[in-house]
């Protein structure tokens, strides 16, 4: 066959410390390797997403914003790739077009090369005003298959959603396996299946959990994939990804060769070794975490998931209901039209279970969140919802089926009313539009450390507890 060199996306910077160490990597932490690993010829690296800026306003008092712009100034050669959520952009619900469009925009004139994109039911119209905003702004479109096992989820199901993501313009797919899914044999169908019916590139991602990973990515590989996401080693493995340095070996002198260079890559290596011993210590990171647990493939839920669910019941005082609790996540789910668990519908789903298998009587309570995905505000489900079942949970709440953001209207200029007061850079406005609650103790915290308030006193002034 003609050499096929395949690409590798670099997730250490996103993915696999939001798998490992629940997204707490400082840009101090990344600043001293940024340019060894602008060496190595990556594809892409992915730097930012939904939980790396949620965390850095939250815990590390770091501006998102200015983090993208010091990572772009580093990596001048490798192009960078973010995740974004649909129509929910990096927050928790639907926004009007007018705020997708500007975080767009701003994304990729902070830096951003390429933005993946996802919608958590998998319905096409959530994902139109962001691969149009993309590509408007001269970004790379890559919109990312929520993957998922039930009975619906057939490879025609994939393949004829593949078919709508090429039609709308996307430039390339990303099979996301986010909930670590995919077994060898099931990835080589699946890929073999969207090459035959789509001309994009395929890229896959997945995670180790199971210890499944590299097996999955060598046969969707065979099977045709263009792109594969990989982790520096010593934040690979676990819940995070495929070690890069063994997945460029095992493609070393074949003609799929990624042309990276092992020697490079071991420099690398020996800097995260080094972080990856300071997290250990500093607790943010558990050896557990670096175990294979097939436990994935049994409750079919992502890892982020679980330790929302523990903690939920904890905080409940009924750690010991647990095993109820994952019993009762495919009810719901089932209940609420087979969504992919990925954010935000797992955690709504996730905490819909934990009301039911706590109260003591399902559906007794529900949420406003689990309403909304019920009335189809989060878009269309990938199963049909009982209307029944809609009309207990919803009572005479309208039931949405058009594009949901066709009813909103526009409100980037409410938000910047409301953001007004803490507005250093045109950006604010979107960081608080993700985030109203806590970001305007982030502003405060910055505008003190820039009067001379030092950080740390600054921290516990608003509460905030850099972990
Ligand atoms: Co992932």
């Amino acid at each position: 066959m003609a050499k096929k060199p395949i690409k590798i996306t670099e997730t250490v910077l996103r993915d696999a410390h939001q798998s490992l160490l629940a997204t707490r990597m400082p840009l101090s932490d990344m600043l001293p390797i940024l340019g060894e690993m602008d060496k190595v010829g990556y594809y892409s690296a992915e730097v930012w997403g939904g939980a790396t800026f949620d965390a850095c306003i939250r815990f590390l008092n770091e501006d998102p914003w200015e983090r993208l712009r010091v990572i772009r100034k580093n990596m001048p050669n490798t192009k960078l790739q973010m995740l974004f959520r649909g129509q929910n952009m990096l927050g928790y619900r639907p926004y009007a077009d007018d705020a997708v469009e500007y975080f767009v925009q701003k994304s990729i004139g902070n830096g951003i090369d390429i933005i993946r994109i996802f919608d958590a039911l998998n319905d096409i119209r959530n994902l139109e005003t962001a691969v149009k905003a993309a590509k408007k702004e001269g970004g790379h479109a890559q919109i990312a298959i929520s993957f998922t096992l039930g009975d619906t989820f057939t490879t025609d199901y994939y393949v004829n959603y593949a078919k709508q993501i090429e039609s709308i313009g996307a430039d390339s797919i990303c099979l996301k396996d986010m909930a670590a899914l995919l077994t060898p044999y099931h990835t080589y169908e699946l890929v073999k299946a969207l090459k035959e019916n789509v001309s994009i590139p395929i890229d896959i991602h997945t995670h180790y959990t199971s210890g499944l990973a590299s097996m999955c990515l060598l046969k969707g590989v065979e099977a045709g994939a263009d792109i594969i996401d990989t982790a520096m080693s010593p934040l690979a493995l676990g819940t995070s990804h495929a070690p890069t340095e063994s997945m460029v070996a095992a493609l070393q002198g074949t003609d799929y060769d990624t042309g990276l260079d092992l020697v490079q890559l071991t420099k690398i290596r020996a800097y995260f070794m080094t972080l990856r011993e300071k997290y250990i210590k500093e607790g943010l990171l558990d050896p557990k975490m670096l175990a294979t647990d097939a436990n994935a493939l049994i409750y079919q839920v992502p890892g982020g998931m679980l330790s929302n669910l523990l903690s939920q019941l904890k905080q409940a005082g009924k750690e010991d209901k647990l095993q109820e609790v994952l019993e009762e996540v495919p009810r719901v789910r089932k209940d609420a039209g087979m969504p992919p668990l990925v954010t935000p519908s797992s955690q709504i789903v996730g905490t819909q279970a934990v009301f039911n298998v706590i109260l003591g009587e399902r559906y007794k309570m529900c949420t406003a969140e689990f309403k909304d995905l019920v009335r189809g505000a989060y878009g269309k489900t990938p199963v049909p919802i009982d209307p029944e079942f809609q009309k207990k949970i919803c009572g005479d709440a309208e039931i949405i089926t058009c594009r949901f953001a066709d009813t909103l209207a526009p409100e980037l200029d409410t938000l910047r009313k409301e953001a007004a007061e803490w507005m250093e850079q045109e950006e604010d406005v979107l960081t608080y539009a993700m985030f109203p609650k806590v970001a305007p103790k982030f502003f405060e915290a910055r505008r003190n450390a820039k009067y001379g308030i030092d950080g740390a006193r600054a921290d516990q002034a608003n509460g905030v507890h850099p972990v």
